[in-house]
């Protein structure tokens, strides 16, 4: 079973190589080597690296950019998925695709299970929700996994930002009216790996499934924790969305529930809290 890994050079694929390290049973690759936007060129890898899955970690991550930018995040996020979808189809692959939990409306205060309404409120969400759609009807071994606030070692994200901005500012002020769950990328990473072994057909129980650690928090709790576990004092000023200029809405409450992904893959998934302060340990 030969696993290609997409877009392996972003936060979740170099994550993914840091745990699989070296395994001839997985070719990672990015842009330089494997643009997902042409369409021959994946199909080439399939056929000569004699390739049986997909996990698909490439796309348009700037939110804001996507804005400005509606056609490269179309390209990637959803032309690029149609192009995966085919060629799974065509020879038969397993394909994992990542989406984000801003495919949601943001309005509902509990858990948000995967057969709920989507309404995305921005544009990286729709073209997330686009790519998503190609896989939804597909007749091939496809899932899509929605996951959420997602941070790692590598690249840019949150936790890290918290810990830079703090060695250098003296107050930070944190948006405290926006609610979603953490993700250590360690815990998706793992988490892919067992449902490529899950030897069952995996789309058997409909194609979306959540992931993300356990619970849920704000961005202020967030930031107020990072910073107490991480021992770093730095003072902390709650602000609300309408303080900041963000060329994009985000979703209020996005907080979703895990019970389908648990149950279908028996997965053990930490809570947000524990799973950060093993994160900050490491670091
Ligand atoms: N980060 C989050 O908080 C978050 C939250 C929810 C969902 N997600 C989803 O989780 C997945 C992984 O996110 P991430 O944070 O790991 O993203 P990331 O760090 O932005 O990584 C994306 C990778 O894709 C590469 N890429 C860009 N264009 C490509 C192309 N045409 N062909 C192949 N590769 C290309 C990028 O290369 P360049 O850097 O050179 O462009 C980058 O290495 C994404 O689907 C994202 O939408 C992320």
């Amino acid at each position: 079973m030969i696993t290609l890994v997409t877009g392996s050079n972003g936060q979740l694929g170099k994550t993914i190589q840091s745990i699989i390290k070296n395994n001839s049973q997985f070719i990672f690759t990015d842009i330089n080597s494997l643009d997902i936007t042409k369409k021959e060129k994946i199909e080439s890898v399939i056929i000569n690296q004699d390739i049986n899955c997909i996990v698909n970690c490439a796309a348009y991550t700037d939110v804001d950019g996507a804005e400005i930018e509606k056609e490269k995040a179309d390209a990637l996020n959803s032309n690029a998925i149609k192009n995966l979808v085919e060629i799974s189809e065509t020879y038969k692959l397993r394909l994992i695709h990542i989406s984000t939990d801003y495919v949601y409306n943001g309005i509902n205060k509990s858990a948000i299970s995967e057969y709920e309404h989507v309404n995305p409120q921005n544009y990286y969400g729709v073209s997330k929700l686009n790519g998503e759609k190609h896989i939804e009807n597909s007749i091939s071994e496809s899932i899509v996994i929605r996951t959420s606030w997602l941070y790692s070692s590598f690249g840019r994200n949150f936790v890290k930002t918290i810990i830079e901005k703090s060695k250098s500012k003296d107050l930070l002020k944190i948006v405290g009216d926006q609610y979603g769950c953490p993700t250590n990328a360690n815990d998706l990473a793992n988490a892919i790996i067992e449902i490529i072994k899950s030897k069952e057909r995996f789309d058997k129980e409909s194609k979306i499934y959540n992931f993300s650690n356990l619970g849920y928090t704000s961005w202020f709790e967030f930031a107020k924790v990072i910073l107490k576990e991480a021992n770093i004092k730095c003072n902390l000023e709650e602000i609300k969305t309408n303080e900041i200029n963000q060329l994009s809405k985000r979703p209020k409450f996005a907080i979703t529930d895990k019970t389908k992904i648990i149950s279908a893959f028996n997965l053990k998934i930490p809570y947000w809290k524990e799973s950060l302060m093993k994160f900050l340990k490491n670091i």
